[in-house]
């Protein structure tokens, strides 16, 4: 891709403006989404949080979460003072958990340095703990009309088909080419600003799909350059295939006296900061440590695949009622094996009537009895 390109994909930004921000903000006010709890406000704390919710999980996911962790946690204040756990217990099953403590780390640094109130623009805003360029631009020209914009996997896939934008966009400067793009299409008004950023998140969602986009009810599809192509699907340009692994690992749940050994995952890596039973990378790691504790050997559970954004885990849970207590020197091991070269965390014993209070990973949740009161 040449400076050519590059010169031709802001010509043509420059020359379907206003039309396409006019086109998609009278579909938006017609057509689009419009009673999404995130929707009814300005507050930029609700705004913020749906936006870092919305990252990589879909709406559907998200709604769940959403009202129970404002219920619990209704400004930005409140979130500032609950504890990591607390927050993390509210985010389990959500994912990608480094979102969670930046989301926590966030609302202290609003709180510490800004007197509780976000600031009022996106360049403010992007230099807050996880908010991004496309973040910040959206609660921007969410909450404060700013007219800014947002660059997220949707509106790129429907920005580079509009454009019939060929550059490949793990070249940074080509993405630095779609964000200049980006900024040359935006409305005039910047009262449009909500309207235009919500459109283009609807559009991406409802009707500009990845394989089969719904031409014919696109509020674009007599401006769109890939459709007067031929080939809306071949946009964006596909850049390198992610490389998937698979992993098999022993989950040792021991239990004893009502109670149940969870270790605390380190700060990073694979559920950073929440807890789990102890993750050992052989059966037979697991069995000598089960024979360490002198009550026999557990029992095999149905194996569990658990599906991440790199990797293909099978967990194998093998059970254990112990009798009496572990000594401690014995239970500190189980906190110690490191698992696929991640660091171990601290260990202890949980009630399983206070599970619903620790953070716990979304297959862990469905393994163990987790009763909310
Ligand atoms: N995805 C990211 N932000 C969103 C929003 N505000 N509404 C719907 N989906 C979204």
């Amino acid at each position: 891709m040449s400076a050519d390109d590059v010169q031709g994909l802001l010509a043509r930004a420059q020359a379907l403006s206003p039309a396409l921000a006019d086109r998609l903000v009278a579909w938006q006010r017609q057509e689009g989404r419009h009673h999404l709890p995130w929707q009814q406000t300005r507050d930029p704390y609700r705004v913020w949080l749906s936006e870092i919710m919305l990252q990589q999980t879909q709406v559907s996911t998200v709604l769940g979460y959403y009202d129970r962790f404002l219920r619990a946690f209704p400004d930005v204040q409140a979130l500032a003072t609950a504890s990591l756990d607390e927050v993390l217990a509210l985010w389990a099953g959500l994912g990608y958990y480094s979102r969670a403590r930046n989301l926590h780390r966030c609302a202290q640094v609003v709180v510490s340095d800004h007197g509780g109130l976000f600031p009022g623009n996106a360049q403010a805003l992007a230099q807050l703990p996880g908010i991004g360029r496309s973040t910040a631009a959206a609660i921007a020209g969410f909450c404060f009309d700013e007219r800014t914009a947002i660059l997220d996997g949707n509106v790129k896939r429907v920005l580079t088909r509009a454009l019939a934008w060929g550059g490949n966009l793990s070249v940074a400067a080509h993405e630095r080419a779609l964000w200049e793009a980006a900024e040359l299409v935006l409305p005039q008004r910047a009262a449009d600003m909500p309207a235009y950023t919500q459109g283009v998140m609807d559009l991406g969602a409802t009707v500009c799909s990845q394989r089969k986009p719904s031409c014919l009810v696109c509020p674009w599809s007599d401006l769109c350059e890939a459709r007067q192509q031929g080939r809306p699907e071949a946009f964006p340009v596909k850049t390198r295939k992610l490389k998937r692994s698979k992993r098999e690992s022993w989950w040792l749940w021991l239990e004893h006296d009502e109670h149940v050994w969870l270790i605390q995952r380190p700060d990073t890596g694979v559920w950073a900061g929440l807890w789990t039973l102890p993750l050992l990378d052989t059966e037979l790691a697991a069995l000598a440590l089960t024979q360490a504790l002198g009550e026999g050997d557990p029992e095999p559970q149905p194996p569990i695949d658990h599906v991440l954004t790199h990797l293909d885990w099978r967990l194998h849970p093998q059970r254990l009622v112990l009798a009496r207590p572990a000594r401690p020197a014995v239970m500190g091991t189980l906190a110690g094996p490191a698992v696929g070269g991640d660091a171990a965390g601290t260990g202890r014993w949980v009630a399983l009537d206070q599970l619903h209070s620790v953070g716990l990973p979304a297959p862990l949740k469905k393994l163990l009895p987790v009763h909310r009161p």
